[in-house]
């Protein structure tokens, strides 16, 4: 049995293996109502509650519906043929500061005492969320691009299911869902499913107790293949698509939607380079909905339905590897799930690899190792950011003590994650050995969740005979701190003249004092080059200059020469500015401030907050105050608290 230490539900005990929502979604009130029908199995004898996970929920009403025996079914009908349903005593615990507060569901003695692991049992739950739940950004109609209706969306993972719906919030609890959603008309709901027919009669009886006074529109959703409870996700909006292929289209609101049918246009060349080395594509469609600029993160892989940011739109396409990271997704989080948040890696390290894979599929082995050289960096500078000896730097880290998740999010699950299986995959012969593993390993795991021993164990089982296999350090790499124990070496064709021009501007800035940028430094040195050439750059030279700062007249110039301010893409502009900021150039500033008004990525958020804040002098400090104190009322709730307490506020 695996222990998840950031649920407080039974799953072992009684697990819910199914989910009916009614959802009515009320965004004056900025609450969503909602009724649960869960289907639940024994996992033991005797089971004598139901444990779910909640926070913030207000609980209305808990009531059983139907037992029955092994397979489910008919059984002794409580509510099913017109007798109301029993209603059942049940126990929100004190809450927990970062778990939430435990449903505990009492089973009749009767009942209990009667059921035997496999016996089924059907349950509902009336609820309300609270108008601070953390999974929901609430938007008002003047945070829309639009301008004239509110909008909300869901961000689950990792653990803030528990404060939209009452579930069993672990990886390891996968069910299918289906939902009905009333929303005002004329707002469009979207979910992490299929859409499907909405029931013409509307929500059911059970939740006749709440009557909008407004017009409403309804819609109806089905994901069958089982899922982990955090990839539930809801978006209300005034919401409109483009196709893209057969099973994918791009939605957004109407303003933005043909940028997003533009940028995204590769997605289903994405998703059939992900099919052709990881296998079937299981849930159906594959759609986007391109949020408004709060969205906290780069992309999320909802089932059926991506989540990305309209930070990804540079015009160009070339911020589309997040696309292709979430389909990734499909195969290794969604289909094959890390079994709890310490076994994170299994999840993002194993989707990184993919995403590079598919990247490298359509663009070809250069591009691969251009990525995977970027990845060192990023994994060596996020390293330096946290201390060789931090724990959060192990692979899996010990999750043990009631840790939030969004404390530990950091790059190395994905970066120390991606370089161990690039390690792993020249150890035991490259590419031609190492593709079939991974598409094996994935069928051999589908719809089940995993920890990092049985990942080792499988990988030990499936290269027996390969003697090199045998010499991992499995120690050092899961839970050792700091860098890995080993070194990749990758072709650095793609990335070497970016790094070469680093070194160039490292150096002039070092030796020349008062220097303006190399000699003969100017536009032709990057005439040519991809956005992606341009930051892995700006982020070498960062890597240089990560303790001794810039003069803030070299990273003017470098502004000047290369049109940073001129570029439309998000990771330049964000690059620059990580150098721009301990350099103490004025000139960035305003634009950095600008950047922190009209987005809320916190890829791009936290690392600015804390540059301004501990290496960007008086000045900066007070921008980053000042700034925070204007515009974090608009941030998302989870952006808000961390940067919150990256300022330490
Ligand atoms: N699943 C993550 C986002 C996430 C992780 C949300 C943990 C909440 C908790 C998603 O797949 C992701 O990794 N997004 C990255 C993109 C990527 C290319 C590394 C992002 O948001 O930048
Ligand atoms: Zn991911």
């Amino acid at each position: 049995m695996v222990k998840d230490h950031s649920s407080l539900a039974n799953f072992h005990e009684v697990r819910v293996t199914h989910s009916a929502y009614e959802l009515d979604v009320n965004l004056d009130s900025r609450v969503v109502e909602g009724y649960a029908q869960l289907d639940a199995v024994a996992e033991v004898d005797g089971p004598q509650e139901l444990v779910l996970d909640t926070r913030g929920l207000a609980v209305r009403r808990v009531e059983l519906l139907e037992t029955g025996g092994a397979g489910g079914g008919g059984g002794g009908g409580a509510g099913g043929d017109g007798t109301p349903p029993q209603a059942l005593t049940y126990r929100l615990a004190e809450p927990h500061a970062v778990l939430g507060s435990a449903l505990h569901v009492s089973l009749p003695a009767g009942l209990s005492s009667g059921l035997r692991r496999g016996d089924r049992l059907r349950l509902g739950v009336r609820w309300a969320t609270s108008p601070d739940s953390s999974a929901i950004q609430w938007l008002a109609p003047e945070q829309t691009a639009g301008g004239k209706h509110p909008y909300l969306f869901t961000q689950c993972q990792a653990i803030h299911a528990r404060s939209l719906v009452p579930c069993q919030d672990s990886p390891g609890a996968k069910m299918s869902y289906s939902a009905v959603v009333r929303v005002p008309a004329p707002l469009t709901a979207l979910m992490s499913a299929v859409p499907e027919e909405a029931p013409a009669e509307g929500l059911s009886a059970h939740m006749a107790d709440v009557k909008p006074p407004y017009p409403t529109s309804t819609f109806a959703f089905t994901q069958k293949v089982p899922i982990a409870p955090y990839l539930v996700a809801l978006a209300v909006g005034d919401l409109v698509s483009r196709d893209l292929g057969a099973r994918t289209r791009v939605w957004s609101e109407p303003a933005m939607v043909e940028a997003g049918a533009h940028e995204f246009a590769e997605t289903a060349k994405f998703l059939e380079a992900g099919e052709a080395i990881a296998g079937e594509y299981v849930w159906g469609r594959y759609d986007l909905l391109l949020l408004p600029p709060s969205f906290p993160y780069g992309g999320m892989e909802n089932p059926c339905l991506t989540f990305v940011t309209p930070t990804l739109l540079a015009g160009d396409r070339s911020l589309t590897n997040v696309v292709a990271h979430e389909i990734a997704h499909s195969w290794t989080g969604n289909l094959v799930t890390n079994a709890s948040w310490d076994h994170f890696w299994l999840n993002e390290g194993f989707t990184v690899f993919l995403e590079r894979k598919i990247v490298g599929r359509l663009q070809g082995e250069a591009a691969f190792q251009f990525h995977a050289a970027q990845g060192a960096v990023a994994l060596a500078a996020e390293v330096e950011r946290l201390g060789p000896e931090h724990p959060y730097t192990r692979l899996v880290p010990d999750y043990s003590g009631g840790i939030d998740p969004d404390d530990v999010f950091s790059r190395i699950p994905y970066e120390k994650g991606f370089y161990f299986l690039y390690y792993l995959q020249e150890l035991v012969g490259g590419s031609v050995r190492f593709d079939p593993f991974l598409s094996d390993y994935i069928a051999a795991h589908r719809h089940q969740t995993l920890t990092s021993d049985q990942f080792k164990a499988y990988f030990l089982n499936y290269f027996k005979d390969v003697p090199a296999a045998q010499t991992v350090d499995w120690q050092t790499w899961l839970y050792g701190t700091g860098m890995p124990p080993a070194t990749n070496s990758y072709d650095t064709t793609l990335a070497q003249q970016a790094y070469d021009l680093a070194l160039k501007w490292h150096t002039c800035d070092v030796m020349g004092i008062g220097s303006d940028g190399p000699a003969g430094a100017s536009a032709a040195d990057v005439a040519g080059w991809s956005s992606e050439q341009l930051v892995a750059f700006l982020e070498k030279l960062g890597q240089y200059r990560a303790v001794q700062a810039m003069s803030p007249r070299v990273t003017q110039r470098l502004a000047e020469l290369y049109g940073i301010y001129d570029s439309k893409n998000a990771e330049i502009r964000f690059a620059f500015f990580k150098l721009a900021i301990p350099a103490r150039d004025a000139r960035a500033l305003p634009h950095v401030a600008d950047m922190l008004r009209t987005q809320g990525r916190m890829k791009f958020l936290r690392p600015l907050y804390r540059s301004l804040f501990s290496r960007g002098g008086p000045e900066g400090k007070q921008l980053a105050l000042d700034t925070f104190a204007a515009v974090g009322g608009s941030y998302h709730p989870i952006a808000k608290k961390m940067v919150a307490a990256d300022l330490g506020l």
